[in-house]
């Protein structure tokens, strides 16, 4: 659960516009807004949940606290520093502390390695162990992640994909992280297999005080994981509260429309189109049924409803 210790990541007001359409000469000729002015605090041993339909921004999100984009402004703070400060010892203590779990295994598992090697690459490059006491520590992060040690010399395509989800994982805690970016960790697994992804997630995270920031369409695995959720649109949190508010106090209008279990409105979600142009105001305006003028100069300010939860939209101002 949330703690009073400082946060381990703190997200402020990061904007990332992405280039898109080029001219002849590679210059962008619009820009993407794929976040657009975010703050998120992940604090130690909480899960914090992320949904929002596809390309909202969820993955950029990820990628600007693991640091594989950097922000086009605001900034990113490891225990209260920014990334950009990071030198040396703290930016490779950054890089021990925050872990990724990707959605597909099979991408992100290297084919010729085999799984004892890919489990310990971190140990080696991090701390030069020798191949006795590599081995030796897959064989426990192999036991953690509850896989047999048949699999230890194996390679990624002999395991199946929850297999690999495992391998991945196991990787990711091997240098004892504090936060784990788990982006659709199990959208690309079997339904059976999900459950057990899942409770290998709920159960690390007890076992070694871990932190989640979990990206998921699955709004049953969300609400199952975590502590709190935030929801995207377009790039902004339009709204983020106790998984107990979010789900039974929802406020924001999108909300509403997301984990609507009516059938018809569901329906009416499509994938956002590619948009370059870069507008004011809420981002949800065309779609909202309670849209007003003063909605276009709104600024996506977060007002709280109760200690935990945020909502913003001007209904509630
Ligand atoms: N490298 C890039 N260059 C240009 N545009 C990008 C790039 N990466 C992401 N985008 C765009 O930024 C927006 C947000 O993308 P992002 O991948 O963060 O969405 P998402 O919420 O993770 O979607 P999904 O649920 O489909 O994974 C999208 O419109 C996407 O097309
Ligand atoms: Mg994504």
């Amino acid at each position: 659960m949330r703690s009073t210790n400082p946060p381990i990541v703190e997200v402020k007001e990061v904007k990332k516009l992405y280039p898109v359409r080029r001219d002849f000469f590679g210059r962008a000729r619009e820009l993407l807004k794929a976040l657009g002015g975010v703050s998120l605090k992940i604090y130690p041993a909480e899960t914090v949940g992320v949904i929002g339909e596809s390309g909202c921004g969820k993955s950029t999100l990820g990628k600007v606290i693991l640091d594989l984009e950097k922000p086009t402004e605001g900034e990113v703070l490891f225990k209260g520093k920014s990334l950009k400060e990071l030198k040396g010892k703290e930016y490779k203590e950054y890089r021990r502390s925050v872990q990724a779990v990707f959605q597909n295994p099979s991408n992100s598992l290297n084919p010729r390695m085999r799984i004892w090697e890919i489990v310990t690459e971190g140990l080696k490059v991090n701390y030069g162990l020798k191949r006795d006491e590599l081995l030796a520590k897959a064989r426990e992060l192999i036991k953690t992640v509850n896989l047999s040690e048949s699999s230890l010399f194996k390679y990624p395509h002999q395991l199946s994909g929850g297999q690999k989800q495992r391998v991945a994982i196991a990787r990711a805690v091997a240098l004892e992280p504090e936060l784990i970016v788990a982006d659709e960790p199990t959208s690309a697994l079997d339904v059976s297999v999900q459950a057990q992804i899942v409770n290998l997630f709920l159960d690390l995270q007890e076992r070694l005080n871990l932190s989640y920031l979990f990206i998921s369409h699955s709004l049953p695995v969300v609400e199952a994981v975590s502590d709190r959720v935030v929801v995207m649109y377009r790039g902004f949190i339009v709204e983020e509260g106790s998984t107990m508010e979010l789900f039974t106090e929802t406020a924001h209008p999108y909300t509403k429309l997301l984990i609507s279990s009516v059938p018809g409105v569901k329906e009416e979600f499509r994938a956002i189109e590619e948009e370059g142009e870069v507008k004011e105001g809420c981002p949800f305006y065309p779609r909202c049924p309670y849209r007003r003028k003063e909605c276009l100069e709104f600024n996506m300010e977060l007002l709280p409803l109760s200690k935990t939860h945020k909502v913003a939209c001007l209904l509630f101002s």
